[in-house]
């Protein structure tokens, strides 16, 4: 069926709160910190109306004790295809498998992250949701699945779990209100939902003549702010479509771009021009959206597309193309602006780990952002943000930003403890944050970087920032993989593989594993290189191997940053 963010139909199943309990139990697993801080939003209402709460990352949470839990609010993303966050693996298998204790009398509600341009879109809390079900528990109220817009759903769901908490809590006398949460409650500061318009101090081209890359390293300035990240932490960058593309698709639907365009329910307006600029996300589709189309176009060609029989091209369709051929490939020339405008989803801010320690640079954050450029089906196609900040943003110019803070991706307390690096290509942005940050405070413990590109001398980023801090010791010892200088691609796993036996040591010893960049690929292959040194060096077997590094993921000893 369709899948829209509103609330799960769940037929005529009773809602309850576990009787007279006012005990409540929050867990959360996402790999960006958004669940985290949703999490803490309601936790806070909860306890302002009495209730007894425990918040907890799922990776931290003992799941023995959850016999014990009366009421459990799950907050959870999903990632890949369809896989729970890395901090959420742990639990989600305990739950599905034979020792998952049975849970009558529990009483749950899921609130779902996820993307509706994704085919996967919020399993993660929709198997939670079937499994909670399945061993007895009851729902407080449905699942909410949200789309990459998530403030509205969220707040709407938070305020049913307050209220249902209300209504059971004051059973029988008579009840008091509700606390009731708005989107972007307790977001004084630049947020998400209200972001810092921030000057952009430096922006250069990494990438040496003749490469086949562009990696802009690009300088903002957070002064005046009161914006503070650490290193891990993302910055959120809110970008503009490209202006070709917003006249060609005003153009193919021969619409007048000065018309006046309603945004949001607010009655705020913009010109359409600016609106498909700055508001409206126009190079991504997603399957939603095209059933809307169909709905309001009724285009018999692309109704057939959305039909029983054609789900492999829908996909295919879905991820290969972009407003504009949608409008071309089924003649939607025609269809009201508005209209048009009512069914698209907001353009989301994009995410980039930050690649400075704000201890080295006050007041300013970087980033490293690759340039998406290709060309498909007979036109140049760009990466929104990414060909935004290399061609048409200098210094001095400003862009709307915000810091997301990721809890999943720190380095260890103890500034002791070795660290091994793994970050090829722009994967490597997060550890120029990670040693900044260790040379400023002059931590001790030995560091280790794996980084690899096409070129060395052409794509080698930030190459002499790297020998500096080898040549003062901050950085213990540095491997390279440039998969295109020889005539066998050599990546940065192989070298992990090279150095199996001191990497195996560096392990023993406690080291803290971090990977970065590509998830996908590098990200997978990386992983299973790390199982087969552990059962090459260390004699496990490939069950145990597995469980090893299930247990580093629990004890934060092994996070990634993958994308
Ligand atoms: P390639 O483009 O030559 O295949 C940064 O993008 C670097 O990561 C490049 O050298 C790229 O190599 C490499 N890379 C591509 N796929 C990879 C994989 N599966 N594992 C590790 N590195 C990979």
């Amino acid at each position: 069926g369709t899948e829209i963010p509103v609330q799960a139909n769940v037929g005529n199943a009773a809602l309850s709160v576990a009787a007279g309990s006012r005990e409540v139990t929050i867990l959360f697993g996402s790999q960006t910190g958004n669940c985290s801080g949703l999490a803490k939003k309601i936790s806070k209402k909860l306890m302002d109306q009495g209730a007894q709460v425990t918040v907890s990352s799922m990776s931290d949470f003992k799941p023995n004790s959850l016999k014990k839990v009366q009421n459990l609010l799950i907050l959870v993303s999903t990632h890949g295809e369809g896989e729970p966050p890395d901090n959420a693996i742990s639990f989600f298998e305990f739950l599905h498998g034979k020792r998952a204790p049975q849970l009558e009398g529990m009483s749950f509600s899921i609130l779902a992250l996820g993307d509706t341009s994704y085919e996967f879109f919020c399993q993660t809390g929709k198997d939670f949701d079937k499994r909670l079900e399945e061993l007895g528990g009851k729902r407080l109220v449905p699942r909410m699945d949200c789309d990459v817009d998530f403030d509205e759903p969220a707040a709407e769901w938070m305020n049913s779990v307050l209220q249902a908490f209300n209504e059971g809590n004051t059973a029988g006398i008579s009840g008091s209100q509700a606390a009731v949460i708005s989107p972007s409650e307790g977001e004084s500061d630049y947020s998400r939902t209200n972001p810092f318009q921030a000057e952009i101090l430096e922006n250069l081209n990494l990438n040496g003549r003749g490469s086949d890359r562009e990696t802009r390293h690009v300088e903002i300035s957070l002064e005046g702010s009161g914006l503070q990240y650490e290193p891990g932490d993302s910055l959120g960058i809110y970008p503009e479509n490209h202006p070709n593309l917003v006249d060609d698709l005003i153009r193919a639907m021969d619409w007048n771009p000065n018309e006046s365009i309603t945004i949001n329910k607010h009655g705020d307006v913009l010109l359409l021009r600016e609106a498909l600029m700055k508001h409206y996300e126009i190079s991504v589709l997603t399957k939603p959206l095209l059933l809307k189309v169909a709905e309001i176009s009724s285009n018999p060609q692309l109704k057939e597309l959305l039909e029983a029989g054609h789900e492999q091209e829908l996909r295919g369709y879905i991820e290969e193309r972009d407003l504009l051929d949608l409008v071309q490939d089924y003649s939607l020339k025609g269809l009201p602006a508005q209209s048009f405008a009512d069914i698209l989803r907001k353009l989301p801010a994009r995410l980039y780990s930050i690649a400075s320690s704000s201890k080295a640079y006050p007041d300013e954050v970087h980033v490293t952002v690759r340039s998406v450029r290709y060309d498909a089906y007979g036109r140049d196609r760009y990466g929104v943000c990414s060909v935004q900040l290399a061609e048409r943003l200098q210094s001095g110019d400003s862009l709307p930003v915000y810091i997301q803070h990721n809890p999943n991706f720190k380095l260890p307390v103890n500034p002791d403890t070795p660290i091994i690096m793994i970050g090829p290509g722009t994967g490597v942005a997060p550890f120029r944050a990670f040693l900044g940050d260790r040379e400023e405070s002059g931590a001790e413990g030995k560091t280790w970087l794996f980084y690899g590109d096409q070129h060395f001398s052409t794509d080698f980023l930030y190459q002499t920032e790297w020998q500096r801090w080898l040549k003062d010791g901050v950085l213990s010892r540095m491997d390279v993989a440039f998969s295109r200088d020889t005539d066998k691609k050599i990546y940065v796993q192989h070298r992990m593989l090279e150095q199996s036996r001191e990497l195996y040591e560096w392990l023993q010893e406690g080291a803290c594993v971090y990977v970065c960049g590509d998830e996908k690929k590098m990200a997978h292959d990386v992983h299973a290189t790390l199982a087969a040194i552990l059962e090459q060096e260390g004699g496990l077997s490939p069950e145990a191997a597995a469980e090893y590094l299930l247990q580093m993921q629990q004890e934060k000893r092994y996070q990634r940053d993958v994308y």
